[in-house]
């Protein structure tokens, strides 16, 4: 059932490509030209009065949310927020039947995420669930659903879920965009036609593992590495470093990258890896200077950067290159190399890949 692969990990790693098309599939429309979610109900006059949105979810889907908040915002131009579902319960949220709530649960089984569901409909909010089980709580109970297409996730750290989340806020982006008239046909059209060429492009990133095994084979047995990344590259890297943590139990911590300086660069010595995500060319200059000051402390620095972004090859020791595509879709691509890193790390440190010590699938207890 692994089909030939050494864990089930590995092997929803590799399906990522049929992951994001199944999850694509349908939901584009004909010449580029938008998305049509037939699976979204939300009354026109409803549309037009939302003045918030909200996302809740925990763990990885929490980091698809974070995602999520600046697709949506660029994209749609309504302002988000994103809180972990077990704040967000307790936290007494503004929300009223204007504001959209979006909760996103691989399982659509997880309780905290399931209560702020509960929560935000018992305060007349709309809720629209992202979620990959069919006919889950989640499902059953928010007002609207669409479903990423990824299949059974086996491993409990979540690969294929989390990619597919990502297209599903890319969807609910545009949607929005679209209903509200707040992108132009030119960029709806280059945005789409860019979100059907990620498959082939997730399958070329995996093609190119052989880096990472080497950084893998010096540095097994660091005590930590950091990732460091600002605007999407930031929420990548929250989930690369979660990545790490859970199944190869390294100490691992993410900083948006113009963060350093207010205290985490006092933990960069020497030889300690530090994984820079520089995808966006609009923060590209600043991201170079942050793995400058790294450098300058002889920290290890791995970059992940977007081809055409070739520069940081001079201050980095390494760099992964993930194929062009529009900056806003790049964590897609660039979640992957992150992915086959933690898996490398787990195998390489004998660690239960698919099963991690202390955690579950599915938290349905709070
Ligand atoms: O099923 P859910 O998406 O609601 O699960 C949420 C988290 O428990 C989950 O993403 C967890 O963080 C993963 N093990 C991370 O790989």
């Amino acid at each position: 059932e692994k089909d030939g692969y050494a864990h089930f990990m590995l092997k929803e790693i590799h399906e990522q490509p049929r992951a994001i098309k199944d999850t694509l599939s349908g939901r584009i429309a004909a010449g580029d030209s938008g998305v049509t979610l037939k699976e979204i109900n939300i009354p026109e006059e409803q549309l037009r009065e939302m003045n918030k949105i909200f996302i809740t979810a925990c763990g990885t889907a929490y980091h698809a949310g974070l995602v999520g908040k600046h697709i949506i915002e660029s994209l749609a131009r309504i302002p988000v927020e994103v809180d972990i579902a077990s704040e967000f319960r307790y936290r007494n949220p503004l929300l009223d039947r204007n504001s959209l709530v979006i909760v996103v649960s691989q399982s659509g089984e997880t309780a905290d995420t399931l209560a702020a569901l509960r929560e935000a409909k018992r305060k007349g909010a709309r809720v629209l669930a992202v979620t990959n089980v069919v006919d889950s709580s989640v499902a059953r109970e928010a007002d609207d659903v669409l479903y990423t297409w990824a299949g059974p996730e086996i491993a409990v750290a979540s690969t294929k879920a989390y990619t597919t989340q990502l297209v599903c806020m890319y969807l609910i982006g545009l949607y929005l965009a679209q209903q509200r008239g707040a992108l132009g046909p030119g960029e709806t059209a280059e945005i789409v036609a860019e979100l059907r060429k990620l498959p082939g492009k997730v399958s070329a990133v995996l093609e190119n593992g052989s880096d990472i095994e080497n950084f893998v084979r010096q540095y097994s047995n660091c005590g930590s590495v950091f990732y460091i990344g600002r605007g999407l590259d930031h929420a990548v890297a929250m989930e690369g470093s979660l990545k790490l943590k859970e199944i190869s139990y390294i100490h691992a911590e993410a900083y948006a990258a113009g963060e350093l300086k207010h205290g985490t660069l006092a933990l960069i010595e020497k030889d300690v890896p530090v994984i820079a995500l520089a995808t966006q060319a609009d923060l590209f200059e600043k991201m170079l200077s942050n793995i400058k000051e790294v450098k300058a402390r002889d920290a290890v620095v791995v970059a992940v950067a977007m081809r055409g972004l070739e520069e940081v090859a001079k201050e980095a020791d390494q760099v992964m290159y993930i194929p062009r595509t529009h900056q806003v879709l790049a964590p897609v691509l660039a979640v992957i190399p992150l992915q086959l890193l933690a898996y490398h790390m787990a195998v390489a440190r004998n660690c239960d890949v698919d099963q991690p010590r202390n955690l579950a699938k599915s938290v349905t207890v709070e």
